[in-house]
Order: structure tokens, then C-alpha cells, then sequence
């Protein structure tokens, strides 16, 4: 099927077009016999049966046994394209696609998520089917692919995009009010906008320098705790003195920029007292003058640790908020987000109405407990936001009070 642009959807049609193709040929023959026969042997013609035949043996075995060969071709042919559909060449890009009341979300190899499908085009891709709660069914018409993603169940479909471009992608099976807002799709890309896209993120909100040290292999020798190890700690630089062995003669000097810099480049120029003349030369080739920059900087506590806050917007749409919840004042399933930290809330608790003040309190309980303050008007259908992380959650509530 390889030589196919679009294989998935090439092995439906070709089976398709097979059995409705035979089955429009028979219509057609079945029909127009019938009325040659009804017109050719009418009543007025002749009045009565011009034949007592019991039987012809050739006739029926030809009646029985054509449409038998038949029908097996059309099974034959319909499970070979069949087996098509389920063995994923090898080398597919594989996707973990992820339903949930009323998103999908698809992660990549990187880790990355998204809410739209990004995809090389011309390349097999295999979508890992999963469920976080009920019955939903991955659809994507253009593909003829559809396949139920099943809570605890391994699933899979493969397709390859012929060309660039937006494919629908629904959920096929009837999941609750939202339903009919599990609506994405999958975006091929050319395979160099494609590497582009997935160009690594940068692995970790480290500090440069603290990457630099931990690449190099710095940490293998020195700590970065205060403990003793080959070479003297890296901890807490800033303001210390080492006790050097120069020119023969021990001396004291304060730890600075220029000091640090010599220890690395040079390191044999400014051994520390107690400690044997082992490391290595790092020059410029190994550590770019700016990485040395940036090293430097991180041993004197001039960078503190970066903290990567989560995007509020990223995590909303990742999380499939946005499949319920607007953000532009539209009506959904579920209130919209534009104004939220404006507004008051009706809302019922323990059976009781009570109109109260949207706050961090009450965004909190409404991420973790949905249930237990509903809005009034909505149906209670959010699951708890219990996958989000401490920290994530409180990236929401911060940007959605600022709405
Ligand atoms: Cu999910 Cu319908």
C-alpha cells in the first residue's frame, strides 16, 4: 500500500468502490431482467405457463456458485485492506492522543502537548488511542480512520497525511453534552516545517550555567553542596577565599569572576591547597566564552535558579478547559472564562442558592471539588482538575482572576 499518498484512506475506498460497484452491477442486471421478463411474458401474451421445468442442474450451480466466489472476494479483499489498516509500518511517528469530556489532547515523543494533531506529512503515524473517562471514538474522515478510544484500553489507528493542511478530527461516539465539541484537527506540516516545530525545548528551566556544569561533567568532581569530593565545592562561592599554592608559595585570594575564570581555563595556574593538580584545561573550544559567562555567573549566585512558570493559556488548552469554557464571552457547556475574576457566582451549596465572589478560594474548589459548588444553570459534568500540579493550578487561578 506504500505507494499510496493517503494508504489508510486508499485501502477504504478501493474496498468500497469493490462491493458497491458489484453491488450496483447486480441491481442493474436484476433489474432490467425483471423487466425484460415482465414485459416479454405478460398475461395477455401468454395466458398460460409455457413450461412445467422441474430443474436444471448447470443453471443452478451456476446461480449458487458465482455469487459464493463472489461474496469470498469481496471478503478477501475487504480483510487484506482491513489487515492494511491495523499493521502500522515500521518508523511511524507515534502520538498518544488522549480523550477526556470534552477535548483531545496529543502528546509528542518530546513530551509535549497539544491540542491539535501537528504532523509530518508523508509519514506513518501511529495515534495511541486513550480514554480518561468514558467512551469516546477518534474520527478522522479524510484518513478513513475511527477507532474507539476505551477507559483502560489499549487502542491504536495509523494514517499518513498526503499533503499540508487541516484535517477534521471528531469524536465519534455519543459522550455526554460536549460531544458535539470534540472537534480538532489534525495539521500536516512539510517535514522540514515539521522538524522545525519540534525543535527540543530547552530540557529544563536550569540556569545555563548549571547546564554547562552538569554537560561537562564539572559535578562529577566537584560538589555542588558544600560535601568534599576531587576537587573543592562549588557551593555558596561568592564571597569566600581559597588558599592557593603559587609560584611555590602558599597564598589566600578572594574568590572572584577573574579567579574562577583562570580555575577553569587554566586550571593548573591556581590549584587549591590540599588538592591534587588533576583537572583538565576547559578552553574555548569546550566552553564557549559565553558559556563560561554564564557558568561564572551561576558559582557566584548572580542566577538564581529560573523559575519556569507554566503558561495559564498553554495549560488551559492543553488541559482541554477551552472545549467547555470560552474565553470570549461566548456561551458554552460551562461558564465562559472572559471576566471570571469580575464577577459574582450563583451558585448551590448543600441544596442552598448563595451569590458569592469569584475568588481564589472559590476558583480552587471549583478546579478540585466541581461538584461541590456548582454554578447554577450548568449541569455538574467537570471532572476534578485533580492532574493538574500545585503549581499549575495556582498559574490558573492567577491569570483567570485576571480576566
Ligand atoms: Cu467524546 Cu463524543
Amino acid at each position: 500500500m506504500d505507494q499510496y499518498a493517503n494508504p489508510t484512506a486508499q485501502a477504504v475506498d478501493n474496498v468500497l468502490i469493490y462491493i458497491f460497484g458489484f453491488s450496483l452491477l447486480l441491481l442493474l442486471g436484476i433489474t432490467v431482467v425483471t423487466i425484460i421478463f415482465v414485459v416479454k411474458y405478460r398475461r395477455s401474451k401468454y395466458p398460460e405457463p409455457t413450461s412445467d421445468n422441474d430443474g436444471n442442474i448447470w443453471l443452478e450451480t451456476i446461480w449458487t456458485v458465482l455469487p459464493v466466489m463472489i461474496v469470498m472476494t469481496m471478503f478477501w479483499y475487504g480483510w487484506t485492506n482491513y489487515v492494511g489498516l491495523r499493521e502500522v509500518p515500521a518508523g511511524a511517528l507515534e502520538i498518544k492522543a488522549t480523550a477526556r469530556m470534552w477535548s483531545w489532547q496529543f502528546e509528542y515523543p518530546d513530551g509535549r502537548k497539544t491540542s491539535k494533531l501537528y504532523v509530518p506529512v508523508n509519514t506513518p503515524i501511529k495515534v495511541s488511542l486513550h480514554s480518561v473517562d468514558v467512551l469516546h471514538n477518534f474520527f478522522v474522515p479524510a484518513f478513513r480512520i475511527k477507532r474507539d478510544t476505551v477507559p483502560g484500553m489499549e487502542n491504536y489507528v495509523w494514517f499518513q497525511a498526503p499533503e499540508e493542511g487541516s484535517y477534521d478530527i471528531f469524536c465519534a461516539e455519543y459522550c455526554g453534552v460536549g460531544h458535539a465539541d470534540m472537534i480538532t484537527t489534525v495539521e500536516a506540516m512539510s517535514q522540514e516545517a515539521y522538524a522545525d516545530w519540534s525543535k527540543p525545548l530547552e530540557p529544563s528551566g536550569d540556569p545555563r550555567g548549571l547546564i554547562v556544569l552538569n554537560e561537562q561533567g564539572c559535578t562529577g568532581c566537584h560538589s555542588l553542596d558544600g560535601s568534599d569530593n576531587i576537587g573543592p565545592s562549588l557551593f555558596e562561592l561568592a564571597g569566600q577565599t581559597r588558599k592557593l599554592i603559587r609560584d611555590g608559595q602558599p597564598v589566600e585570594v578572594a574568590i572572584d569572576e577573574n579567579y574562577l575564570k583562570i580555575a577553569i581555563r587554566e586550571p593548573e595556574l591556581e590549584v587549591v591547597a590540599g588538592y591534587d593538580p588533576i583537572m583538565p584545561p576547559y578552553d574555548e573550544g569546550t566552553i564557549s566564552a559565553e558559556d563560561l559567562q554564564a557558568v561564572v555567573d551561576y558559582l557566584l549566585g548572580k542566577v538564581v535558579a529560573a523559575t519556569t512558570a507554566p503558561d495559564a493559556d498553554q495549560l488551559l488548552e492543553e488541559n482541554g478547559c477551552l472545549g467547555c469554557h470560552s474565553s470570549d464571552g461566548s456561551e458554552g457547556i460551562a461558564p465562559t472564562f472572559k471576566g471570571i475574576g469580575q464577577r459574582d457566582v450563583t451558585i448551590e451549596r448543600d441544596g442552598k442558592e448563595l451569590t458569592i465572589k469569584v475568588d481564589a478560594e472559590y476558583l480552587r474548589r471549583a478546579l478540585l471539588e466541581p461538584e461541590a459548588d456548582m454554578v447554577k444553570g450548568y449541569a455538574p459534568m467537570m471532572p476534578a482538575a485533580d492532574y493538574l500540579s500545585p503549581e499549575q493550578i495556582d498559574v490558573i487561578i492567577e491569570h483567570l482572576l485576571k480576566q
